[in-house]
């Protein structure tokens, strides 16, 4: 179906309403802060997406359109935007969309890792588990919807620094409990806010709004358990593990946040890679986006007290805040 449209309708198969009846726990005993997996999965059950069945992967790129609302363009608003053609910044921010994508995969990456290693062991026939068994798949199908979209919008692989990729296989190894679900959150916060302003913008091509509708609408799943988990793991969390948490989670958000558009897009855009970047380096719009796109985010932080002064620091070099 899709490509004409951004909002995908969901698939309603047998097999959905299998897993459905699975979401029932039959033990009236067990505990119930497993309700709100328990609610997630039966929400799975019935709005999910098949993006190689929803995306309209066939008809050739239309150069005509945009790959991201201009405004999220890490250089609109500077002189070099205003010396761009209207082809030039339409081929940006397709390259900026396919960056954000690709960063996107890698974080999806190291989440599936995390919440795998968070499972091990634990009992298979609980929500929580089986939650996080059908979370891994939702990231799974948005990897390769995020593969196929950015290789549709010719662009390269983007990757992040190699001391960027190495610091994250140290956090993805060794991240657990609330800073593996806080950062988790950061990240999934920060693209939902972009996404969420794509998938509605008519310059935007429909395939990448149909992409950004799926992911908007299946990551608010994966926002509320992240909130969840965030919040039960740090109930009754001493000062200092607290402090430590805190910390980590604001480096991880730092790295997650600075290795969304590539520093390679530019040249890729048939741009001046210099003056792009030193331009979009000092782009106050930008920042400002950022900035209120996250306020929602820095409250819940604070709500769960992991906005300490060493984190914030970090936020504030992001302009997350
Ligand atoms: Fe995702
Ligand atoms: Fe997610």
């Amino acid at each position: 179906m899709a490509g004409s449209t951004a909002r995908p309708e969901p698939r309603t198969t047998g097999r959905q309403t299998q897993t459905a009846g699975q979401a029932q726990d039959p033990k009236p005993d067990r505990n119930q802060d497993q309700d709100v997996t328990r609610r997630l999965l039966a929400s799975s059950a019935t709005l999910s997406y098949d993006p190689a069945v929803e995306v309209d992967w066939e008809t050739p790129l239309d150069k005509d359109f945009h790959g991201a609302s201009p405004e999220w363009s890490t250089l609109y608003g500077t002189a070099y935007w205003r010396e761009m053609t209207e082809e030039q910044r339409r081929e940006l921010t397709r390259q900026e969309a396919a960056s954000v994508a690709s960063t996107g995969i890698w974080f999806e990456m190291i989440l599936q890792q995390m919440v795998l290693r968070d499972i091990y062991a634990k009992d298979p026939t609980s929500p929580d588990f089986q939650w996080a068994l059908t979370e891994i798949a939702e990231e799974c199908r948005h990897s390769i919807m995020f593969a196929r979209g950015a290789h549709k919008l010719g662009a390269p692989a983007y990757r992040p620094r190699r001391a960027v990729l190495e610091l994250g296989r140290a956090f993805k190894t060794l991240a657990f409990g609330e800073a593996a679900y806080a950062a988790i959150l950061v990240a999934e916060e920060v693209l939902d806010v972009m996404q969420r302003d794509w998938m509605r913008d008519e310059r935007v091509v429909p395939f990448v709004r149909t992409i950004n509708n799926i992911h908007v609408v299946e990551e608010s799943r994966h926002m509320k358990f992240a909130r969840d988990e965030t919040r039960k793991r740090l109930a009754g969390a001493g000062w200092l593990r607290r402090q430590l948490n805190a910390f980590v989670v604001a480096v991880a958000s730092y790295f997650i946040v600075t290795s969304m558009v590539n520093r390679e897009v530019y040249a890729h855009a048939g741009l001046d890679r210099d003056r792009a970047l030193a331009e979009a380096r000092a782009n106050e719009h930008h920042k400002a986006m950022m900035r209120s796109s996250c306020a929602g985010l820095m409250d819940f932080l604070a709500s769960v007290r992991l906005l300490t002064k060493p984190a914030l620091a970090f936020y504030k070099r992001a302009h997350l805040i």
